[in-house]
């Protein structure tokens, strides 16, 4: 299965700090945050990713991750134009994904709890090996109004899905975390513009919903679906990263140290990479080399 990373969009409600760079480029902590999302398609056993991001920005996350052959990865870029929605992510990566089944990661979504690689190879076995399907998650949040809403029975069964409705139908919103079968390009494809001129990701899981091949599943109450989306969210993201991180002495979302705990990297590899940083960044890789 192949992944996509879309770190597109203009960031309006960080301005001014996002007003000459990429929102997916700030500092989560100590790290980028696009090393959030990235770790957690690796997480989901993901090797190929495609970056798909803005002209201007574009450049940037070429030169913070390369090729991805550091990390034993193959990473390729595309430029996003003009931001008119998450579902063009797959008319972009038709390419890329080459008629495979495909995971997309918003950029700025990140993820943290027990049993999380479990959760996401479940979602690839339910995509993958020429099943039909897509599998979304839902996460109870106070107020989902600012999210993709989805409606379930009390069976788990799909009831409706909604794009941030004034009304909700359910307190779950839908992170940006969506994983599709091979026909997710040419769904994508036959989608029409919503009333506020975007290509929704909510849309092209409707397609889904109505083929019954929509699967959910929740995250529980002790899991962290974190939001970057103001400079509030954006702190208290950091200090999240920072509290567990100090405490337990692992990182969260080392995407070094996943690329070699997967075995896509040697020890002696881990520990070259450690060697660059002269921070504690670069310790750490170097201590779990050790
Ligand atoms: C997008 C999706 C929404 C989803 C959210 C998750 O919203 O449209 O369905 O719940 O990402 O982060 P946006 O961030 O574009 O407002």
């Amino acid at each position: 299965m192949k992944g996509i990373i879309l770190a597109g969009g203009s960031a309006t409600r960080l301005y001014p700090l996002s007003k000459a760079i990429s929102k997916q480029i700030m500092p989560v902590y100590d790290k980028p945050m696009i090393y959030y999302p990235l770790s957690t398609l690796m997480l989901a056993g993901i090797r190929e990713v495609l970056v798909i991001s803005t002209p201007r920005d574009l450049p940037m996350f070429r030169d913070l991750l390369g090729d991805g052959s550091r990390l034993g990865m193959r990473l390729e870029y595309k430029v996003q134009e003009v931001p008119n929605g998450l579902a063009q992510a797959f008319v972009l990566g038709k390419e890329f994904l080459n008629g495979e089944p495909g995971c997309l990661i918003l950029g700025d979504n990140m993820f943290y709890g027990q049993g999380f690689r479990t959760m996401l190879r479940e979602a690839v076995a339910h995509v993958d090996n020429g099943q039909r399907g897509a599998c979304i998650f839902g996460y109870e949040v106070q107020d989902p109004t600012a999210y993709g809403v989805v409606e379930f029975d009390e069976s788990g069964k799909v009831l409706s899905l909604e794009e941030k409705p004034k009304q909700p139908k359910s307190n779950y919103a839908i992170p940006g975390l969506y994983f599709y079968d091979s026909t997710v390009c040419d769904k994508a494809a036959a989608l029409q513009p919503s009333a506020r001129g975007e290509y929704e990701i909510t849309d092209l899981n409707k397609l889904y919903l109505q083929e019954q091949t929509l699967r959910v599943q929740l995250f529980g109450r002790g899991f962290a679906w974190l939001d970057t989306g103001n400079c509030d969210s954006l702190l208290e993201a950091g200090n999240f990263i920072a509290t567990i991180q100090n405490r337990q002495g692992f990182y969260i979302s080392c995407i070094e140290e996943i690329a070699w705990r997967n075995g896509w990297i040697t020890t002696d590899q881990l520990r070259a990479l450690g060697k660059e940083m002269k921070t504690e960044y670069g310790r750490y890789l170097e201590r779990l080399a050790k």
